[in-house]
This record gives C-alpha cells, sequence and structure tokens, in this order.
C-alpha cells in the first residue's frame, strides 16, 4: 500500500453504532433528495473528521481514501437486473455516502442528462449491457481507462454556465463476492515517465473531447470542444483523459496521447476491491480508472456499488454561475 497516496480509516464500533441509529431516524425521501439533510448531518461529520481523520482536510485530500466498518445494509437486497432500484432497502448505505461527502467537506451533486437526474448512481451489470464496454453497466468487457465527465471544466478552469467535473467520486459497496477491483492510475506516477516536451503537448489546447454515451443524446455537446488534456493544479497534475471520448487534433497531439496510453497500459494501477460495510473516494481529476472485464451471473448476487460524485468547497462555490435545477438535490 503506498501510504502518501492510499489512506485506510478504521471507524470505531461506537461510530457504526450510531450511524445505525441515524440511519434509522431518516426518511428515505430526504436520503434520495438530502439538500437540507446534508446540512443536519454536518456536526456529526465534523466530529468524525476531528476524530478519526488524521490528515488535514484543508490542505489538500489523498488520491484515494478507504472507509471501512459502516453498517451493512439488512436484508441485503439482490443485485438489480434493471435500472429499478428500491432505495428504500439502502437506507444506511445512502446515508453512509452522504456522511463521507460531509466528513470530507465534499458537496454532492448530480448532472443533468445522466442517470435520470438520480443523486447516487446504481453500479452493476446488466445482462442487456454484457457487450457495451462504454458502460458502468458492462461486465464481461473491460470498462476502459478514464476519469469522468471529461468534456466540464478541471480544477482551477473558469466556470461559467457548464458545471465542473466531479472533484471525487465515491463509491459504497453493496456486494462484491469475487473482489473485482476498480483499477486507479495516479497521474503524476504516469506523467513522470514521460519526456516533458510530450508533456508539454497534452498541455496544449489540442485535444477534443466528447460528451460520454451515459448521457442522453440531448444533453450532450452538439460539437467537441477542444481542451488541453493535461494541467497542473496546485502543485499536481490534472487531467480530463477518457479513452473513448478523448482524440487529438493533428498528428502531433495524436503522437503524445498514444504515448500517454501506452504508458498507462504498462503501468501497475492500484487496484481497490471493496467489500459490504466500506466506502472508497477517489480523485476524479488527479487520477484515472478503469475495471477488468468479470464474468457476472445475472442472477442477484453480482457486484454492486453505488455511487456518489462531490465536490470541494471552491468548486462548490462556482456552481452559482451555472444553469442549474434545485430539486433537494443539486442537479447541474
Ligand atoms: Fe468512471
Amino acid at each position: 500500500m503506498r501510504t502518501n497516496i492510499e489512506k485506510h480509516i478504521y471507524l470505531p464500533y461506537e461510530v457504526k453504532e450510531r450511524i445505525t441509529k441515524n440511519a434509522q431516524k431518516v426518511d428515505i425521501h430526504a436520503l434520495l433528495k438530502p439538500i437540507d439533510l446534508i446540512d443536519r448531518i454536518k456536526n456529526f461529520a465534523d466530529e468524525i473528521s476531528h476524530n478519526y481523520i488524521n490528515f488535514n482536510l484543508e490542505e489538500t485530500l489523498p488520491e484515494i481514501v478507504i472507509l471501512h466498518n459502516f453498517p451493512i445494509d439488512f436484508p441485503l437486497p439482490n443485485t438489480p437486473m434493471d435500472h429499478n432500484i428500491d432505495y428504500k432497502q439502502l437506507k444506511f448505505c445512502l446515508y453512509s455516502l452522504l456522511l463521507t461527502a460531509k466528513i470530507f467537506k465534499l458537496f454532492p451533486l448530480t448532472y443533468h442528462g445522466e442517470n435520470d437526474d438520480c443523486l447516487y448512481r446504481s453500479v452493476a451489470p446488466l445482462e442487456y449491457a454484457k457487450d457495451d464496454n462504454q458502460s458502468a453497466h458492462g461486465g464481461s468487457r473491460y470498462f476502459p481507462v478514464h476519469m469522468d465527465l471529461p468534456d466540464r471544466p478541471l480544477l482551477g478552469d473558469e466556470v461559467k454556465r457548464i458545471a465542473p467535473a466531479p472533484d471525487y467520486s465515491i463509491f459504497s459497496c453493496i456486494r462484491n463476492p469475487n473482489n473485482i477491483p476498480t483499477d486507479i492510475y495516479i497521474l503524476d506516477d504516469i506523467l513522470k515517465t514521460l519526456d516533458s516536451s510530450l508533456v508539454d503537448i497534452l498541455c496544449s489546447k489540442r485535444f477534443k473531447i466528447t460528451t460520454p454515451s451515459s448521457f442522453d443524446v440531448s444533453s450532450r455537446k452538439k460539437e467537441p470542444c477542444v481542451y488541453p488534456l493535461v494541467k497542473k493544479y496546485n502543485e499536481k497534475f490534472i487531467c480530463r483523459y477518457d479513452e473513448l471520448n478523448c482524440f487529438a487534433v493533428d498528428s502531433e497531439a495524436e503522437h503524445a496521447l498514444n504515448l500517454f496510453k501506452s504508458k498507462i497500459d504498462q503501468a501497475n494501477p492500484i487496484r481497490i476491491s471493496i467489500n459490504p460495510g466500506e466506502i472508497m473516494l477517489f480523485s476524479n481529476q488527479k487520477t484515472v480508472h478503469s475495471r477488468a472485464s468479470f464474468s457476472p451471473n445475472y442472477d442477484g448476487t453480482d457486484r454492486w456499488l453505488i455511487r456518489l460524485y462531490g465536490i470541494v468547497n471552491s468548486s462548490q462555490k462556482l456552481l452559482k454561475n451555472c444553469l442549474y435545477r434545485n430539486k433537494k438535490h443539486v442537479v447541474v
């Protein structure tokens, strides 16, 4: 384990008990549209941050954090085989996700046009998508390396009407019987193996980025915008790389992009496999991630994660500039 990159937090039993009691008391509607609930759990989250987080949240969050010992919903529902999720069965999971966002001073949000505007995204293999390598719902196909929402402003970019990309992805595990990992690559590690002239090219505005297919067709950008693929923010590299949605605009940029991709292919990822009662969060901009192919059974027992996006405080202020609709949770 790389302790400077990957942090583990073990919640004590008494905190788990309090999470259990608090979650039992919360109405499911408050969990699904939690704009008020987010404020109500602030004190509890601050207490956990203060007592159990041994790194400075005000400076910079680690690239990867895994929290252990959250309560597990019981009875554990079957892994869904379609998009109909009965979230009433997942109160501990949803409460724990929101609490984790608040512990790390992240603001939960979702993006209009993706996931039916629902704050939580179910990540489970669906049989109809088994050959789809562009969806988290595929299973038997490798899900290629990417960051989420590559066509959005990154940290430090100017934000006008379009909301920024998420800073963190937060995943809770409902079930993961075969320990299927998420493979995470630290961008700084990849780029230090590339010649600086190639990094300069990756930092230049020579890459077309298309909207991922997880967005409704009507919400995708009509024309792909041209961006730098990589930039420096607070002494670290961040990027908008998505293997399926990035295209170089000239041959020099294409050469740099191909070498960047081959360095990722050669690198050893940090493999994080979470189990029920565990939550993982990782930086969506300082890392890229993928998932290896596996063999789902499509019988209710497959790997099942629930995802929540979070943005840091500084990005939250920028949301004022964006078009968004407030439906008791923030959709931007
Ligand atoms: Fe992703």
